[in-house]
């Protein structure tokens, strides 16, 4: 069956970011002259998704305005002959069919993807979380719909990350089943240390098959009192099978400070126009301290 729909939830607070997220969506900081979100639906575009179905909350209304047409800015770019970038703006509100949905309780993960079960149907979808930004040569997702193409069950991209700080990542254990992919065996949302030896982290890109969503509906609080997606995508790996996708490319957590100057540096060092002055810019700004 062919991957059509993409859930992104945006309803999260953005506490780790504050106080820049106050009153800004945290999906909404700019890397280089695009927010961080805008970078995840290119990717979905990219691979080959018709429909963006964005899991909301109340002060998030700047994302969905971000993708709209604005008839006022348009107008006044045409008078003003500022073409191209009126082509650049169109371009944004085009990109894709985009509707949202509300979260109505902040109850976690599993809560926001429950949330989109009417509008995706019954049919496998893909979940991008707006925080993880993924730098490859081929985009994130359409690598794992090559994977679902072939194995045609839910699947978790996952990199290896350090042992101290796997506490901070839903974990994966399983069995190599071929290059990159592992079946999976076991799952735990932020283990605390020793109780898994595994390093698989899961990152914020999963191909979910729709049982999913009757088996969030009997999840019960998990870690942080939230209803964790990991324990659900637990009982779906027991009722069938489960791949876990080491992805090629660089992962950056956008939603953490750190993370979001990596990922300025990572990206501004690749842009086509300022990508070269910039990095010439780091070294000497670098050999300066
Ligand atoms: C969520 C998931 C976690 C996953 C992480 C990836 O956690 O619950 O399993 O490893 O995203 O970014 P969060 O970072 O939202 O706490």
């Amino acid at each position: 069956m062919k991957i059509r729909k993409a859930v992104i939830p945006v309803a999260g607070l953005g506490t780790r970011f504050l106080p820049a997220t106050k009153s800004i969506p945290k999906e909404m900081l700019t890397i280089v002259d695009r927010p961080t979100i805008q970078y995840i639906v290119e990717e979905v575009v990219a691979s080959g998704i018709e429909q963006v179905i964005l899991v909301t909350s109340s002060g998030k209304s700047a994302i969905e305005n971000h993708f709209d047409y604005d008839f006022e800015l348009d107008t006044v770019l045409q008078m003003k002959k500022k073409e191209i970038m009126a082509e650049e703006l169109n371009h944004i509100s085009n990109l894709i069919d985009i509707v949202s949905v509300r979260q109505k309780k902040p109850l976690g993960l599993g809560h926001a993807i429950w949330s989109t079960r009417n509008v995706v149907g019954n049919e496998p979808f893909v979940v991008v979380l707006g925080d993880d930004l993924v730098l490859s040569k081929e985009p994130c997702c359409r690598q794992m719909i090559s994977l679902f193409e072939e194995v045609q069950e839910s699947i978790v991209a996952i990199q290896r990350v350090p042992m101290d700080q796997t506490k901070n990542y839903g974990i994966v254990e399983g069995q190599p089943y071929k290059e990159r992919t592992y079946k999976v065996e076991k799952m735990f949302e932020k283990p605390a240390p020793g109780v898994t030896e595994s390093n698989m982290a899961i990152i914020g890109r999963y191909i979910l098959q729709p049982e999913i969503f009757s088996l969030l509906e009997e999840t019960e609080p998990g870690y942080g009192g939230e209803i964790q997606l990991t324990d659900a995508l637990l009982k779906l790996s027991r009722k069938r099978a489960m791949y876990a996708y080491e992805f090629e490319g660089m992962r950056f957590d956008a939603g953490d400070k750190l993370g979001y100057l990596k990922a300025i540096i990572a990206f501004g060092t690749r842009h086509p126009e300022l990508g070269e002055e910039f990095k010439q810019y780091i070294k000497q700004v670098s050999a300066d301290f």
